[in-house]
């Protein structure tokens, strides 16, 4: 199920996050307000609960977030990129890691750190802002259902419909938050027309 941000602000970030003139700080400026509006996009549904309150002129029945814990996965390196912004609007969100690395005799993603809270009856939000093959994103997904997470999330800043429906054919029925949905992959792997390798931009490597 892919949900596309629809907001002008994500559409003009985006742009200038494409630009290859774009340098490490305006770029890691930029990932930091998408993660923000895809943070708040990704966590729309949230489960609120009465609080009763007293306002300086009556009583009041307000809402308030229920206490179902957030943790957030970034996919090391890049998903680093789209943590803090989930830090900052959500204080008590815990963080887990997944570190994933190809395989290059299978071709496919292999865990070389996996350091995750329990996530039984927790939200969890798997981020990696490059969806593209798909094989990093659902092994995390794998990875934090073995942890006991339920339904756990991907978002993503651009995403290939070559991801999209990889993490769709292993995990059906998962919701896929993105900023952007590109055309597709080139012979490299690489997302069009995409951004490059998000990491080194953000890293400046
Ligand atoms: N990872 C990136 O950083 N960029 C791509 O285009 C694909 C995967």
């Amino acid at each position: 199920m892919l949900h596309v941000l629809q907001h002008p602000l994500a559409v003009h970030a985006i742009t200038h996050l494409r630009d290859e003139t774009t340098k490490p700080a305006t770029f890691r400026t930029l990932a930091y307000q998408l993660g923000l509006l895809l943070a708040v996009e990704a966590t729309r549904d949230l489960p609120l609960e009465d609080k009763p309150i007293q306002t300086p002129l009556e009583k009041h029945t307000g809402r308030v977030l229920n206490h179902q814990p957030l943790v957030v996965v970034p996919i090391l390196r890049a998903g680093l990129g789209m943590v803090q912004p989930f830090l900052d609007i959500f204080p008590d969100v815990s963080v887990g890691y997944v570190g994933l690395e190809r395989d290059h005799t299978t071709a496919e993603a292999r865990s070389y750190y996996c350091k995750l809270p329990p996530l039984a009856g927790c939200r969890v939000f798997v981020v990696d802002p490059m969806l593209a093959t798909g094989g990093s994103a659902a092994q995390a997904l794998a990875l934090v259902k073995q942890h006991g997470a339920v339904a756990p999330r991907l978002v993503c800043i651009v995403a290939a419909p070559e991801g999209v429906a990889e993490v769709e054919r292993q995990h059906p029925g998962t919701i896929v938050q993105t900023a952007a949905l590109d055309r597709e992959l080139n012979h490299k792997k690489y997302i069009l027309p995409g951004l490059g390798d998000f990491g080194a931009r953000l890293y400046g490597t």
